[in-house]
C-alpha cells in the first residue's frame, strides 16, 4: 500500500532482454501432442525463447540490467540495492542477485533475490518504492529474470508450451524536482491455501535431490492450468479494481494495463472484468510466451522503448504467479 512519505519515487529507466534461440510451436509439435493452432487459439503464443547452453539467469538479467541503467542515465556505481526476482535461480545459493551485482561491478549493497514467482516484478517494485520513499536510497534495480526452460518438461504438453526465457529489468530512483511521475500505490496479496496449483516440488527440504526426484520428474514445475486459469483472472481484476478505489480514479483515469503474460484469453478476461478496452491493455505475449518473473518488466520495457507508454501517463501494472501470488501498482510513469 502507500503512502506518506517524504520523497517520491519513479521509474527512471527500463530495459529487457530475450535470448537469441527461439523455439516455435512448430518445434514444439515434434516434442509432445500438440499444434501450432491449438497453442495460437488457446494461448495466443507463437513461439518463446530460450537461453543459450552456458547462458544462465544472472547473464539474461546483466544485459537486461545494463539496458535500463542506460535509460535512466546511470551506470552500476550508481547501485543502492539489488531486488531480483526469480523462480529459475543460477543456484540455490548464493543469490542470484549477488551473482548479477559481481557480473555488474555494482558496490557492495544489500542484494537479495524475490521468490514470488510470476508476481515478483511487481513485489520488487512495491519494496524498492518502500526503501526510496523513506530511506536514503536513491537508485534501486529491480529485476525479473527467468531460464524457465531448464525447469520445464519437454515431455508435459501441459506446462511446455507456455514457458520461454527472458529478462526485464527497471532503474527506480527517487524523483527530483520537477518530476511529477510517482509511484501512487501498491497492492500484493497472498494465498498459501491453493499452493498447490502450481508447484516445483524437487531441490527443496522436502524432496531433496536423489534418484526419486528424477524417477518422477518433481525437478520440473507442475500445474493445474484450468484453476490457476480461473485465479488469475480472478486475482488480477481484484488487484487492478483496489488500486483504482485506493486512488479514487476510474478506468478510464488509466491509459495503459500491463498485466503478467500468462494467456492472452486471460488477460482479455481481466480487461473485460476490470472495465477496460484491450486497446490500453500492452500485450507481448506472442513472440515471449510466459517468462514468468520476466513477463511485467519486458513487456513495460518494450511498451516504453515503442513510444506506446509517454512520461506522464498512468500505467498500472498487474500479476499473479505461484503461491499463489498477486498484487497491482499504479503509478503516472
Ligand atoms: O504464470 C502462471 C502459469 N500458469 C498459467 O498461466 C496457466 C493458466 N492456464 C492456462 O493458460 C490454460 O488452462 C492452458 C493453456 C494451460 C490450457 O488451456 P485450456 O483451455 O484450459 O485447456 P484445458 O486444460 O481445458 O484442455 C482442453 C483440451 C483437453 O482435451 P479434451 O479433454 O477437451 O479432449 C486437453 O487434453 O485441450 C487438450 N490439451 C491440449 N491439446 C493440444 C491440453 N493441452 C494441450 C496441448 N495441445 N498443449
Amino acid at each position: 500500500m502507500a503512502h506518506t512519505s517524504t520523497y517520491r519515487t519513479r521509474i527512471a529507466g527500463t530495459g529487457s532482454y530475450l535470448p537469441e534461440k527461439i523455439l516455435t510451436n512448430v518445434e514444439l509439435e515434434k516434442l509432445v501432442d500438440t499444434s501450432d493452432a491449438w497453442i495460437r487459439e488457446r494461448t495466443g503464443i507463437a513461439s518463446r525463447h530460450m537461453a543459450a547452453d552456458g547462458e544462465f539467469t544472472s547473464d539474461l538479467a546483466f544485459h537486461a540490467s545494463m539496458r535500463a541503467l542506460e535509460m535512466a542515465e546511470r551506470t552500476p556505481a550508481d547501485i543502492d540495492m539489488i531486488l531480483l526476482a526469480t523462480v529459475s535461480p543460477d543456484q540455490i545459493m548464493p543469490n542470484t542477485a549477488c551473482v548479477l551485482q559481481a557480473k555488474l561491478g555494482a558496490p557492495e549493497c544489500m542484494a537479495l533475490d524475490i521468490s514470488a514467482a510470476c508476481s515478483g516484478f511487481v513485489y520488487g517494485l512495491a519494496i524498492a518504492d518502500q526503501f526510496i520513499r523513506t530511506g536514503p536510497l536513491k537508485n534501486i534495480l529491480v529485476v525479473g529474470a527467468e531460464v524457465l526452460h531448464r525447469i520445464v518438461n519437454y515431455k508435459d504438453r501441459d506446462t511446455c508450451i507456455l514457458f520461454g526465457d527472458a529478462a526485464g529489468a527497471a532503474v527506480v530512483t527517487r524523483a527530483e524536482e520537477g518530476q511529477d511521475s510517482t509511484i501512487y500505490s501498491h497492492h500484493l496479496h497472498a494465498d498459501g491455501k491453493i499452493s498447490d496449483l502450481f508447484v516445483l516440488p524437487g531441490g527443496g527440504s522436502v524432496h531433496p535431490i536423489s534418484q526419486y526426484v528424477l524417477d518422477n520428474n518433481l525437478q520440473y514445475v507442475r500445474m493445474k492450468g484450468r484453476e490457476i486459469f480461473k485465479n488469475a483472472v480472478r486475482t488480477m481484476s481484484q488487484a487492478c479494481q483496489e488500486a483504482l478505489e485506493y486512488n479514487q480514479m476510474s478506468a478510464d483515469q488509466v491509459d495503459w494495463v500491463i498485466p503478467h503474460q500468462a494467456n492472452i484469453r486471460i488477460i482479455e478476461a481481466v480487461a473485460k472484468h476490470f472495465g477496460i478496452p484491450m486497446e490500453k491493455v500492452v500485450v507481448e505475449i506472442e513472440d515471449t510466451g510466459n517468462t514468468s518473473a520476466a513477463t511485467v518488466p519486458v513487456t513495460l520495457d518494450r511498451a516504453v522503448r515503442d513510444g506506446r507508454i509517454q512520461r506522464g501517463q498512468n500505467v498500472l501494472l498487474t500479476a499473479f504467479g505461484a503461491g499463489i501470488t498477486s498484487g497491482s501498482l499504479l503509478m503516472r510513469f
